[in-house]
């Protein structure tokens, strides 16, 4: 046995003897002749307590341990006499892995998430960020096994694209079309982006398999430094063939609900870190999330609501216009309390794939937001009809020759379908109550700091 993790550990229900335990020291207590170290290993939020004393023997090795240390302790698990942990490890041996000294930017105090961004490779070693990345994980494998339970298959999309336009946003390019570029890159004569959305490759997709979903990294050049937009994120992206708008609004709460009742099951610990130090709400509001019924409202109705609003926003309130954080924020936080789909907007104001309603002037487009966070879901139902569609890309100024492929889904035996993509970070913001996008992302980038 290479080394026991201390999660397991600690739910040990009888003592164990000669563990061996791996991990970094966060704290070393010395009294007397004994010495208290608390020592993590990743897997828990929990540190163990190791005691040392006379036995052990090493007392001048044991006196170079810092905070930081990497330590490998072997002993026996005993119940602890000290209140609020139930076992401890009696070590038999210390031994350093890898010391430390006092340059070692993480000593025992709080810490801002500004300064801790700039240390971004060291930033998980604290509670908030081990917590943090445990979480992500967690909610990564929620996710498909939320669409594994439902017959859904996963498809890896394109990342590297040529497509210049989705209407989702501003673009990377990786490669200028150029005679050099293709030598370099053969394949590729056209300017070579990076993928804004996954989504109409998973449509061709859906139109086959029936039930997918992609989830991959997403990027986009426009208005990144915001604390809810950033430049590479990861979205999940289902699509569903003989699905329309409404059936789509309730797959995207079925999958949010499911989501958060996952993590409360399966991550307590690390939630509770974020209800005690970060957001006291949150406990309540991620339990409201799973038994309360989202609301559901037109984009008209929306429009009335902040038009009566009793607070004067920045931005203005206007049918035709798009709705902007504030607005998404009041209808979600102060008026109904709860998250909110808003559907069928102005055609105007969204993408060209996106189903005409009958009434000629709006989409069957929706939005999810949510509180603290906004917009978390952005879908539609999609436009099947091949002379509608046709139209659309003629007046949003898109090549029929480049999407040739696209309409052919709608040439042959095109059916009704919608789909929706959800920011995982913004999912991982709700379920945690941190304010900032860079807080939920390994390796964030921002300004002058960026390390990857
Ligand atoms: O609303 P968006 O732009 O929709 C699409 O990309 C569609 N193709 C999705 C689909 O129907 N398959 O983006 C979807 C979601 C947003 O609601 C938001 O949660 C997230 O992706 N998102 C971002 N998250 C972080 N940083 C950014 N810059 C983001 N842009 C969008
Ligand atoms: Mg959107």
């Amino acid at each position: 046995m290479n080394r026991s993790k201390i999660l397991h550990l600690l739910k040990s229900e009888h003592p164990v003897k000669d563990v061996v335990v791996r991990g970094w020291v966060k704290t070393r207590r010395d009294s007397k002749s004994i010495f208290f170290l608390e020592v993590n290993d990743g897997s828990c939020l929990e540190n163990l307590q190791v005691v040392a004393t006379g036995e052990t023997g090493n007392f001048d090795i044991i006196q170079k341990i810092l905070t930081g240390t990497s330590v490998k302790v072997t002993g026996d698990l005993v119940p602890s006499p000290a209140k609020g942990q139930r076992w401890e490890l009696l070590a038999k041996k210390v031994e350093i892995l890898g010391l430390t000294d006092s340059s070692y930017p993480l000593q025992k105090k709080r810490h801002s998430d500004e300064f801790l961004r700039t240390i971004a490779h060291l930033r998980p070693r604290t509670n908030k960020y081990g917590a943090m990345f445990r979480i992500r994980s967690e909610a990564s494998f929620a996710v498909h096994l939320f669409f594994k339970e439902r017959g859904f298959y996963h498809i890896h999309t394109p990342i590297l694209t040529t497509l210049d336009c989705e209407g989702a946003g501003e673009l990377f390019a990786v490669l200028e079309a150029s005679r050099d570029n293709k030598q370099r890159a053969p394949l590729f004569d056209k300017t070579l982006y990076l993928t804004v959305s996954g989504q109409l490759a998973a449509e061709m997709f859906a139109c086959s398999l029936g039930n997918v979903y992609t989830f991959g990294p997403a990027f986009r050049a426009e208005n990144s430094n915001t604390p809810r937009h950033a430049s590479e994120f990861w979205m999940v992206e289902p699509e569903v063939a003989f699905c329309d708008l409404h059936q789509n609004m309730d797959l995207a709460e079925e999958f949010v609900k499911s989501l958060v009742l996952f993590l409360l099951e399966n991550c307590k610990p690390d939630l509770s870190l974020f209800s005690r130090f970060i957001d006291p709400e949150l406990m309540p509001r991620l339990e409201s999330i799973c038994h309360l019924e989202f609301e559901r409202i037109p984009y008209k109705k929306a429009v009335d609501i902040l038009k009566k609003a009793d607070i004067s926003f920045s931005y203005p309130v206007k049918y035709g216009l798009d709705l902007q954080t504030e607005h998404e924020r009041y209808l979600t936080e102060n008026f109904f309390k709860k998250p909110v789909f808003v559907y069928d907007y102005p055609r105007e104001i969204k993408p060209f794939y996106m189903r005409v309603n009958d009434d000629g002037q709006t989409v069957a487009a929706m939005d999810l937001l949510v509180p603290k966070t906004g917009e978390l879901i952005g879908g539609s139902q999609r436009e099947e009809r091949l002379e509608v569609l046709e139209g659309q890309m003629e007046s949003a100024g898109i090549s029929k020759e480049l999407y040739g492929w696209y309409l052919d889904s709608r040439r042959y035996g095109t059916v009704l379908h919608s789909g929706f993509g959800m920011g995982f970070e913004r999912f991982l913001m709700l379920a945690t109550g941190v304010k900032n996008i860079r807080d939920v992302i390994p390796f964030p980038r921002t300004p002058g700091t960026v390390l990857f």
